[in-house]
């Protein structure tokens, strides 16, 4: 399924604030690669989003692919990053005919795809495009953290001179919905100091740690390690957890 149109505007200016920091993240990958597989050069980044990460990563010693389904987002990647690095395509099914060191699937990306059957595609594609005994690293957002924030929170974000809001609803079967609220400020000949109101909703799933890690087993993975976002240890009050598993 395609997500993110206008919010692929604002995308870097919300994602990562206090506590979600790039540097936070690029450092826990870039450990968790070193400690995992000493020798890996090649990265293939699916989801790559805007290529933030790609681009971090890269300016270390590390060659990454960029791949992504939208269009908009790898525009906006394209200005930070080679274009021929990187690729539309749809994480459940494609093939580079190439296998890498490492496949990272960040940011709670796999949690767009909203099957589990979709989840599987990947974890196969994941295995195509790995050599053997390489890992496969990737984060979730955990049902926890989803019931807290479609319980909790409504988020505000000025960027420029327009206002975002960000709420989420609890759907069925675990799935929860983003939905985006971007007021665009409008101050042209026709309107004078107004904002227009553009929304658009973006959905995902979890599944329960020890769940995930029963199907990447199924699918020929062994789990090296998952590893809290936040704090020492994975528990059932995980907010956001790191996967890295082994092609066997
Ligand atoms: C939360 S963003 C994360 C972007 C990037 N990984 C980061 O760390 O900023 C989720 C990304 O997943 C992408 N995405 C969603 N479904 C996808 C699919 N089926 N195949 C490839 N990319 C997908 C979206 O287009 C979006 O760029």
């Amino acid at each position: 399924m395609k997500t993110y149109d206008f919010f692929t505007d604002y995308y870097d200016e919300i994602i990562r604030w206090n506590g979600y920091s790039l540097e936070d993240e690029i450092f826990l990958i870039d450990e968790l690669i070193e400690k995992n597989s000493f020798w890996a050069i090649d990265i293939l980044e699916v989801a790559c989003g805007t290529g933030v990460v790609a681009k971090q990563l890269e300016k270390k010693w590390y060659n990454v692919i960029g791949l992504d389904i939208s269009e908009k987002m790898l525009k906006k990647a394209e200005k930070i990053f080679s274009k021929e690095k990187l690729i539309l395509w749809d994480m459940t099914n494609f093939d580079l005919e190439k296998e890498f060191d490492v496949v990272l699937c960040n940011n709670n990306s796999i949690n767009h795809l909203l099957t589990l059957e979709d989840w599987e595609k990947f974890f196969d594609m994941a295995k195509l495009h790995l050599k053997k005994w390489w890992i496969l690293i990737f984060d979730i957002l955990t049902i926890f953290e989803f019931e807290n924030i479609s319980r909790d929170f409504r988020w505000f974000f000025n960027v420029w001179k327009d206002t975002i809001c960000l709420e989420m609803f609890k759907k069925d079967n675990n799935i929860f919905q983003w939905l985006v609220k971007m007021f665009i400020y409008q101050n042209d000949k026709y309107l004078k100091n107004s904002y227009k109101l553009v929304e658009e909703q973006v959905s995902e799933i979890s599944f329960e740690i020890d769940f995930i890690k029963e199907i990447l087993e199924k699918h020929n993975f062994e789990i090296v390690k998952t590893e809290d976002y936040h704090k020492w240890i994975v528990d059932k009050n995980s907010e956001r957890v790191y996967f890295v598993a082994k092609k066997i």
